[in-house]
C-alpha cells in the first residue's frame, strides 16, 4: 500500500510517499527556516503563506518520485499552528477527492514516534527495521521544537501520555537560550556542536576553568510534586524548563561581560565563541539532557518496555542520543532512534504511520485543523 503523506504543521512544507508503513519511496521537504530567521522564531502568517506557495510543488515532486498511483492520502491535522495546518489539510482533501482514495488524518507527535521505523533504499540496515506491531509494549519520547512528551504504547497504535513538559518544549528551551546568548535562531544544532567541542576541551584539560567549575550548576528541570500544571501526571515523569531559562537569564545579567565582543573568541565546534559562553552553553544543554535522561529512566522503570522510540528535531542532539543509549542499556531496553534525516518534520512519518491507522478514515473529509490535539485523541 503506497500512501502520500503531507505535513505542514509548522515551518516545513513536506510530502512523501511511503510503502507499507516503512519503506520511503520519495521524500520532499521544503524548510522555511531562512524566512523566519530574521524574526527569531516561527511567524504563523509567514509560515502559512509559504505553505500555500510551496505545497503544490512539494506534493508534485513527491508524487513524481513514486512509481504507481497512491492508495491513500494522509495529512497532519494537529497539533501545530492553525493557519499552517489548514493549508496541508485542504490540499490533502482536494487530492484525496481527485485521486478517489481515502484520506487519513494523522497526529503530528504520533507521527514523530513512528520515525524510528522508516527507511529508504540508501539505508543499509533496512532488513533490521522491525514491524512495530510485533514489538510488544514500548515507550515513546518525542522531543521537538513544540513538544516534549513521554508516551506509553502497550501495543502499536495505542497511546497513553505518561509525562510531558509543563511549559517549554526542549527545542524551544534550546532556541530561547540561543537567542539570549546572541547565537541566533534556531539554536539546537549550534548548542549541540558548541557543547560537544567544549566537553571535549574539558576532557583534554584545555579550558581556562578549574575542573570543579567547568560547568555552571543550572537547575535540572524537575517540577515540584503536587503543582496543578501536572494535571495528574507524576512529577518524576515531567519536565519544566522555565526555571532553567530564568536561571540562564539571571546568569547573563550577573555576567554582562559574557555578551561583550571584547571577549577572546575560540573555535568551538565551528563557531567562534568565548570559553565563558561555551561553558554556559554546554552547562545549559547538560541540564536539559540530564532532565530528559532522568525522566526517561523513571518511565522505563515504571513499566517494562522492550524499546524506547525516539523522534523529533531535538532527538538529533548528540548528547541526548548518548545519554539515552546509556539509560536504555541500564534498563535493558532497545533504543530505536529516527535516522537523522527523519528527525525534523517530514511527510514520510505521516505517510508511514497512516498505514497502521488506515481503518480510521470514516470522517476524515470533515476533519478540521486541531492546533492543540493531544496524543492518543
Ligand atoms: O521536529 P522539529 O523540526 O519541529 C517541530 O516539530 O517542532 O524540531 C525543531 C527543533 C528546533 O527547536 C531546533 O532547535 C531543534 O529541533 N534541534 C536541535 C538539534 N537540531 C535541531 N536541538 C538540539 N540539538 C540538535 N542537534
Amino acid at each position: 500500500m503506497d500512501v502520500l503523506g503531507i505535513e505542514t504543521s509548522c515551518d516545513e512544507t513536506a510530502a512523501a510517499v511511503v510503502r507499507d508503513g516503512r519503506e520511503v519511496i520519495s521524500n520532499v521537504v521544503y524548510t522555511q527556516i531562512p524566512l523566519h530567521q530574521p524574526y527569531g522564531g516561527v511567524v504563523p502568517e509567514i509560515a502559512s503563506r509559504a505553505h500555500v506557495e510551496k505545497i503544490g510543488q512539494v506534493v508534485r515532486a513527491a508524487l513524481s518520485g513514486a512509481p504507481r498511483k497512491v492508495d491513500a492520502v494522509a495529512v497532519t491535522y494537529g497539533p501545530g499552528l492553525s493557519p499552517a495546518l489548514i493549508v496541508g489539510l485542504n490540499a490533502a482533501k482536494g487530492l484525496a477527492k481527485a485521486l478517489r482514495v481515502p484520506l487519513i488524518g494523522i497526529n503530528h507527535i504520533e507521527a514523530h514516534l513512528h520515525t524510528p521505523f522508516i527507511y529508504d533504499s540508501t539505508d543499509d540496515e533496512t532488513a533490521h527495521v522491525p514491524d512495530p506491531r510485533e514489538m510488544g509494549p514500548v515507550l515513546g519520547l518525542a522531543v521537538s521544537g513544540g513538544n516534549t512528551v513521554w508516551v506509553d504504547m502497550p501495543e502499536y497504535g495505542r497511546y497513553e501520555v505518561v509525562g510531558e513538559t509543563l511549559d517549554d518544549a526542549a527545542g524551544e528551551a534550546f532556541d530561547k537560550a540561543s537567542k539570549m546568548l546572541g547565537l541566533g535562531y534556531p539554536g539546537g544544532l549550534k548548542i549541540d556542536r558548541i557543547s560537544k567541542a567544549y566537553r571535549d576541551a574539558v576532557a583534554a584539560g584545555a579550558v581556562p576553568f578549574p575542573r570543579d567549575e567547568a560547568f555552571v550548576p543550572f537547575p535540572k528541570g524537575r517540577p515540584r510534586e503536587g503543582v496543578s500544571a501536572l494535571a495528574g501526571l507524576p512529577a518524576e515523569l515531567c519536565v519544566s524548563f522555565s526555571g532553567l531559562k530564568t536561571a540562564l537569564l539571571r546568569h547573563v545579567q550577573r555576567h554582562p561581560e559574557l555578551l561583550e565582543s571584547t571577549q577572546t573568541a575560540c573555535d568551538f565546534g565551528g563557531y567562534s565563541v568565548s570559553p565563558d559562553v561555551a561553558r554556559v552553553v554546554a552547562s545549559y544543554q547538560e541540564a536539559i539532557v540530564m532532565a530528559i535522561a532522568d525522566r526517561t529512566r523513571s518511565a522505563l522503570r515504571r513499566r517494562r518496555c522492550s524499546a524506547l522510540l525516539l523522534g523529533g528535531g531535538v532527538s538529533l542532539n548528540s548528547r541526548i542520543r548518548e545519554a539515552l543509549s546509556r539509560v536504555c542499556e541500564e534498563m535493558g531496553a532497545r533504543l530505536m532512534m529516527a535516522k537523522p534525516k527523519y528527525t525534523g518534520d517530514n511527510g514520510a512519518m505521516v505517510a508511514g504511520l497512516a498505514f497502521y491507522r488506515r481503518n480510521h478514515v470514516e470522517d476524515a473529509m470533515s476533519l478540521d485543523a486541531s492546533p492543540s490535539l493531544r496524543v492518543g485523541e
